[in-house]
């Protein structure tokens, strides 16, 4: 039996895009979520983000929903499009005022208030303006950082400046999975530096706007890579894999520069001829935690002599619908080897779940024994993590509800309650009733 420490944080995770909808609302502009969306075939069952889970209209009893699933922290982001018309414009009251309600509404049912600045929806204005190829758009968000931070930083201690810049910059850019639909390598490492720098910036603007007890991190999806096989070609495709994937943002932020194997990685598609003097040093800025979104592992195939074109295989065992591998061992190893680069950081795992064909059964209940299986596996893993002397502090479950799930819309299901999108109705699915148990004792 392992009983988590008291001090442990457990909590949901949602982000702004995958549940509002209210796309227009209350003077929200477009984001490049919106207009992704909306563009014929982008998304898998051609639908939006438009309505989503309606939580803009539902959100106390969402806020119930989290209450009775009895999490200690809902984590949680904040549309940037709901907070700015455009560049420099001063903050839009109604579009703070629902983000004010939510934070009361966590801190009125005991629940701590983790906020995401931002989970992907780019103003669509910013995007305009160059989006993340443009220096500017940096400089936008750290504006942006401190509104926020004005408004509810007298009631929020937790703070994550930018969730995945790896998707942001290699599915938005890169392969043009994402918003807003590029498909150049040359761009994607281009906007993985000014959201470095975006990064940096939005800590300093958080700083300056914070008491000094407020926590302040940022969300990694570091790659968990494995060689395929023994041979010293395939260890060296995952080398030159985690250089670029993974050390193009860890090394940055947390040692203010690029490693030489990153550079020589990247060498192909650019020199980083964009990086400032003296960027380096506003990115690698004091922070408080790394949150880490785990959920799969790759092993990899050296594919000719550029470990670049290595060949990403998924791993052995079940896979989920997303066809992600279920490998929790993965979880620990990444936790262990992140804290053995960088043993002054504090750990959160700031997402994990599975998507999986949820079926409702005659009973009207969401029998879903392989997410609970999912879940209780890789909760075992952090505590494997802690065992072996890991920092871990918080664990987040993705997701609350079911949700957009970005290029796959409506199509993938994470949620730890179903929603019934015709009728917007929630149900606990068994494995939030298998939660909700755990959380009472803390114990596995
Ligand atoms: C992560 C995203 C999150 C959700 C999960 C399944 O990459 O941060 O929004 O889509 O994957």
């Amino acid at each position: 039996m392992t009983t988590f420490p008291a001090d442990f944080t457990f909590g949901a995770a949602t982000a702004s895009y995958q549940i509002e909808g209210a796309a227009t609302q209350d003077g929200k502009v477009p984001s490049i979520w919106d207009t992704f969306a909306h563009t014929p075939g982008a998304i898998a069952d051609g639908s939006t983000g438009d309505v989503a889970c309606d939580h803009y209209h539902r959100m106390e009893s969402d806020l119930d929903l989290l209450a009775d699933l009895g999490v200690d922290a809902y984590r949680f982001s904040i549309a940037w499009p709901r907070i700015q018309a455009g560049p420099g414009a001063g903050v839009n009251q109604a579009g703070i005022d629902f983000y004010s309600r939510l934070v009361d509404g966590l801190l009125a049912r005991g629940i701590k208030p983790a906020v995401t600045l931002y989970h992907w929806d780019l103003p669509q204005w910013a995007a305009d303006l160059g989006g993340w190829l443009n220096r500017d758009t940096a400089q936008r968000f750290a504006e942006y950082a401190g509104l926020v931070a004005a408004h509810l930083g007298d009631r929020v201690s937790e703070w994550m400046t930018i969730n995945e810049p790896w998707c942001a910059a290699f599915l938005g850019y890169g392969n043009g999975e994402h918003a807003p639909g590029h498909k150049s390598m040359r761009e994607a490492i281009h906007a993985a530096h000014f959201l470095n720098l975006a990064h940096g910036l939005g800590v300093q603007a958080l700083r300056a706007e914070l008491p000094a007890s407020a926590r302040c991190g940022v969300v990694w999806n570091l790659s968990m890579l494995y060689p395929a096989t023994d041979d010293p070609v395939d260890e060296a495709a995952c080398q030159a894999a985690r250089a670029l994937s993974n050390d193009l943002f860890t090394e940055p932020v947390l040692r203010g520069r690029y490693d030489p194997a990153t550079v020589q990685a990247a060498a192909r598609f650019t020199q980083f001829d964009y990086v400032g003097a003296g960027d380096l040093a506003i990115i690698h800025q004091p922070i408080d935690f790394v949150g880490l979104n785990y959920y799969m592992t790759w092993h990899l195939r050296a594919n000719g002599d550029n470990p670049a074109d290595a060949q990403f295989l998924g791993g052995d065992g079940p896979k989920t619908a997303m066809g992600w591998n279920v490998d929790p061992q993965g979880l620990t190893d990444l936790l262990v080897d992140v804290h053995a680069r960088y043993p002054e950081m504090d750990l959160v795992v700031s997402e994990n779940g599975s998507a999986w064909d949820d079926v409702v059964s005659p009973d009207g209940q969401v029998h879903d024994t392989a997410r609970t299986d999912y879940l209780q596996r890789h909760l075992a893993a952090v505590a494997d993590a802690l065992g072996k002397g890991v920092p871990v502090k918080g664990y987040y479950a993705w997701s609350l509800l079911d949700n957009f799930e970005w290029s796959w819309g409506y199509t993938k299901r994470f949620g730890l309650y179903r929603t019934d999108y015709d009728t917007q109705a929630r149900t606990l699915k068994d494995s939030g009733r298998w939660f909700q148990q755990f959380l009472a004792t803390r114990t596995l």
